[in-house]
């Protein structure tokens, strides 16, 4: 069994996490599981970096301590990563102990270390840099408002400053570094970022700072108690520091010294830190580096880079709560090219859903369950033999490579074989013949199988679907590694509920930059509602039938847990509260959502007092449009019961945070 360390970069909790950040760790947990379901053993870490001086300054603009900061972003980044079915086993922060000590324990064994010529790894020397006295903070060069050197948050000049730091002797590493990247003892990929790195290297390495004298926000330096770590020097030991590094604990021994592979998946801007520093400085004392670094490029809109600051922004929650977690997935791992940059637009997200998943994935799998419902009375037929070629091995080879649109291109030439078997062979001509029963059942249990292999393979992108098919399957759990084979369903073992798996949707009109995307309406696909669509007269179900598609699930008009999953409910504190001029129902609040204020008007002035509501905590709807209540706009819905129309607010029973999901 082989053995593999999988970590994303750990992710600035400066803001709460943006479509990026959902980017790489879903591509990372695609990988995990892929090699889960070869058998192998993956550790998946994932983590926030939580030190330096923008910690420090953002919070305290909000007017609130950089722990609280943090603790409130990191729970932002949990959430996203449940919610979008990210299965990690350790989530690191940089503020934990167990990192502290690990960082500490690392100094000490790079001041003991001897750099490759003889000299100290570790010296003191000066550092210089452009420093704002009124944000104590040094800022790069490129960070700077220029003409005057300006500081980006005062506008104020700043000053060309010197202060005495520890430096870490990168430029004595160039030569080794070097010779493990081209013997692939670090493998570099793709190819251009691993050329980019060894001509940084041919043109010489600098030496790095690795304490800062001014930062108060990080880890404080033993010998120079006022000093702290750099940034850098802090987060990129947490790939260490994770898996008990300072205690020398077992999962340390087991994922990193003795792991078959050292994966770091990162962003292409920071590759330069994690091929040329993280490597040296292990080197130094002594410990295996990475054997794999791949950078994955990255994602825009409009061909702008996302930010922020110019509104380019898409939010990785509205996204996927709009077609689901799987489909969030599913598009952002099939669409572009992994390692490139490439280009997202509204539009194509939902014409993927609508073709790739509405049409052939949920076409393939209601055909198949609704005929073995029609024909087999709903249990799994005899046993047959594979009629169309499925080949597992290239899928897993290209999602092991991180092409992720070439593994799943591989998966939908499977469906797409496997829908026009259905058409040439016309199961429902073969029912009409009682001779040809073998023959139907042969076929109807190659299906059932190509879907189950299907859905095994899209596992590692839609956990969440593959679930459901299997379930439809009579499976009542996830694909594993005994699923790659051929026969898994037994003969004669009934399926479960056939459900439509993604409900077709409108694409939504509109343009570029016109803000959040209507809610698209679900319809059932003509395909999905009929058997097949080929001039069929379906015989007369026989008994214990499954239920077609589009058959109204018992309950009525009840919605099922997904559609409840798209209601974003979170508790809110009153910060303040006014009436509505003119309004006797009407009060304005503003909330404190824990990443952001908000203001929602309510209509409960005829039941509580403006002040009555200070300091309270109350459950809003958070995702929902923005809408003009006697001209004030309102962000959001505050939730209350109604006696005859007397409104009294939900409120929590214990403490709540501000923020945390109502679930
Ligand atoms: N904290 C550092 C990393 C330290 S690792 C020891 C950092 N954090 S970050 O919050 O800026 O996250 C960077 C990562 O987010 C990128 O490397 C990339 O994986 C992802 N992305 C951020 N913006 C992105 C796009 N526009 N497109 C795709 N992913 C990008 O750097």
């Amino acid at each position: 069994m082989k053995t593999y360390y999988h970590t994303t970069p750990i992710y600035y909790v400066n803001d709460v996490p943006h479509v990026g950040h959902a980017y790489c760790t879903v591509a990372l947990d695609a990988l995990t599981r892929a090699r889960r379901l070869l058998g192998g053993r993956v550790y998946f870490l994932t983590g926030t970096d939580e030190h330096g001086q923008n910690i420090e300054r953002i919070a305290r603009e909000k007017g609130i301590s950089p722990q609280e900061l943090t603790d409130r972003v990191a729970a932002v980044f949990r959430d996203l990563w449940d919610r979008l079915d990210v299965a990690y086993d350790g989530f690191i922060r940089t503020t934990d102990e167990r990192h502290k000590r690990g960082v500490l324990r690392l100094w000490s064994r790079l001041h003991e270390a001897t750099a490759p010529g003889g000299q100290s790894a570790v010296y003191r020397g000066k550092y210089t840099g452009w420093y704002c006295p009124r944000c104590e903070a040094f800022y790069d060069e490129e960070d700077l408002n220029e003409p005057g050197h300006l500081c980006p948050d005062h506008l104020l000049p700043c000053e060309w400053t010197e202060e005495e730091n520890f430096f870490f002797r990168l430029s004595a590493y160039g030569e080794w570094l070097e010779k493990a990247i081209r013997d692939q003892e670090i493998r570099i990929e793709p190819e251009g970022r691993r050329n980019e790195v060894l001509s940084v290297i041919r043109q010489g390495l600098q030496d790095v700072s690795v304490s800062r004298a001014r930062v108060k926000w990080g880890i404080p330096v033993p010998e120079e108690p006022a000093h702290t770590f750099y940034v850098w020097m802090d987060a990129l030991t947490n790939y260490i520091t994770a898996l008990g590094y300072a205690e020398h604990a077992d999962d340390y021994r087991v994922f990193w010294e003795s792991a078959d592979e050292r994966l770091h998946l990162v962003g292409k801007e920071i590759i330069r830190f994690h091929c040329l520093l993280w490597p040296a400085m292990l080197k130094a004392v002594g410990e295996p580096v990475p054997s794999r670094v791949f950078a994955h490029g990255h994602l825009t809109k409009g061909g702008r880079k996302l930010s922020k600051s110019t509104g380019n922004v898409i939010d990785p929650q509205e996204l996927s709560a709009r077609l689901g977690p799987d489909a969030f997935r599913y598009f952002f791992l099939r669409e572009g090219s992994f390692a490139q940059d490439w280009d997202f637009t509204d539009e194509a997200y939902v014409k993927r859903y609508n073709s790739d998943l509405a049409n052939d994935l949920g076409n393939l799998v209601s055909r198949t369950l609704t005929m073995v419902g029609r024909y087999c009375g709903g249990l799994v037929p005899a046993r047959g033999t594979p009629e169309v070629a499925i080949a597992s091995g290239p899928v897993f080879d290209r999602y092991q490579a991180l092409d992720f649109g070439g593994a799943l291109g591989a998966v939908w030439e499977v469906v797409g074989r496997l829908n026009q078997h259905i058409v040439v062979n016309a199961p429902w001509e073969l029912a009409k013949a009682p001779a040809q029963r073998a023959r139907l059942d042969a076929l109807l249990y190659a299906l059932l199988e190509g879907v189950r292999l299907v859905a095994t393979l899209v596992w590692p992108v839609m956990p969440r679907a593959a679930r459901r098919i299997f379930g439809m399957l009579g499976l009542e759990r996830d694909p594993g590694p005994g699923d790659l084979e051929w026969g898994v369903l037994a003969p004669g073992a009934p399926l479960g509920r056939v459900e439509p798996l993604f409900p077709r949707v409108e694409a939504p009109a509109r343009g570029p930059g016109e803000g959040p995307a209507q809610e698209p309406k679900a319809k059932p696909t003509r395909k999905e509602a009929a058997v097949s669509e080929e001039k069929e007269t379906p015989a007369p179900p026989p008994a214990a039938p499954v239920p077609a598609p589009e058959a109204p699930a018992p309950g009525g008009d009840r919605i099922d847990i997904a559609e409840f999953g798209r209601l974003e409910l979170r508790a809110a504190r009153v910060t303040a509260a006014e009436a509505v001029p003119g309004s006797k129902k009407l009060l304005k609040l503003q909330v404190d959502l824990g990443s952001e204020a908000r203001q929602v008007v309510a209509g409960i002035a005829g039941a509580y007092a403006p002040e009555a509501l200070l300091g309270k905590t109350v459950i809003i709807v958070a995702n929902l449009k923005p809408a003009k209540l006697m001209g004030v706009e309102s962000n959001g819905m505050v939730l209350a019961g109604s006696i005859d129309g007397r409104p009294v607010l939900c409120t929590f029973e214990g403490d709540v945070p501000p923020g945390t999901k109502v679930k």
